[in-house]
């Protein structure tokens, strides 16, 4: 049904080259809005590229990328970074500050961003996104002291609490044993379903993408090659994408 959904995020003939390797070289995608949508495709592809291209980290060489009916590409910077606060990202390696407390972390945003004071304010904010990712009580904790899965679901707190419109998530569960990684995706669709927020999911597990994406889109040498539903992907006939899927999923029999 995904098809009949409003586009959130629309791209078109996205293109980015560093130097003369060129590697978006004319994305076009539509990400439906309350959707799981997975971006996958091989190691060095060009996934975080786009990733920091629709964010506006990286200025797109050409090409446009619309936030609902707001063209992002071209938007004076100081619009950019006011409507930016509609996305929150949960990074590959998580990117706490290691010089501050979990409840620090959390609270950051709220104040650097949204300018809050209130201390009991931000002390309720940060309790109830530790509650909400099943951790509570480990404000006082600093970020070396947690395993990495916590630490990732940290980083998604982090985000969480300036209550994002869309959730960008590059390679969550990169580095994580299997259970943890259970864990992380079970928290994409919890924010997905319970908070309402689009979520993107970059990731090299093809599996997790299948079983959690409601739409996915397939990166190959800078274009999208096969999107839609995953069961549309899984019959792609584009030959790259089925043996990428095939390798992926006879892995796990292994
Ligand atoms: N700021 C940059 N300057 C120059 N080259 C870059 C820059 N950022 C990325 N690249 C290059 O662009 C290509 C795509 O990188 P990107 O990080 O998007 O890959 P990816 O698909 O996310 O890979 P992975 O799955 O390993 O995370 C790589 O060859 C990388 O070296
Ligand atoms: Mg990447």
């Amino acid at each position: 049904m995904t098809e009949h959904r409003k586009a959130i995020i629309r791209i078109r003939d996205l293109k980015k080259a560093f130097g003369d390797q060129e590697i978006l070289t004319g994305v076009n995608l539509d990400i439906p809005e309350g959707s799981v949508c997975g971006i996958v495709g091989q190691s060095g592809t060009g996934k975080s590229v786009l990733f920091k291209s629709i964010m506006g980290m990286i200025k797109p060489d050409a090409g446009r990328v619309w936030y609902r009916d707001t063209e992002l590409t071209d938007l004076p910077y100081l619009e950019l970074v006011a409507i930016r606060r509609k996305f929150g990202y949960a990074f590959q390696n998580a990117a706490l500050f290691d010089s501050m407390t979990v409840g620090e972390n959390i609270a950051f945003p709220l104040r650097e961003v949204l300018g809050l004071r209130d201390r009991r304010e931000i002390d309720r904010r940060v309790r109830e996104m530790l509650e909400w990712i099943e951790l509570p009580g480990i404000e006082s904790k600093r970020p070396d002291e947690l395993s990495g899965g916590m630490r990732k679901r940290v980083g998604v707190a982090r985000s969480l609490v300036m209550q994002p419109d869309v959730l960008f998530f590059d390679e969550p569960t990169t580095g994580l044993d299997p259970v943890l990684s259970e864990t992380i995706n079970n928290l994409v669709v919890r924010v997905n379903r319970e908070l309402r927020v689009t979520c993107i999911l970059i990731t090299h597990d093809i599996p997790a993408a299948f079983r959690i994406s409601d739409q996915l889109a397939f990166l190959h040498r800078g274009t999208i090659v096969a999107e839609g539903t995953p069961a549309e992907v899984a019959a792609s006939d584009h030959e790259l994408v089925r043996d990428f899927i095939r390798i992926s999923f006879n892995e796990l029999n292994l």
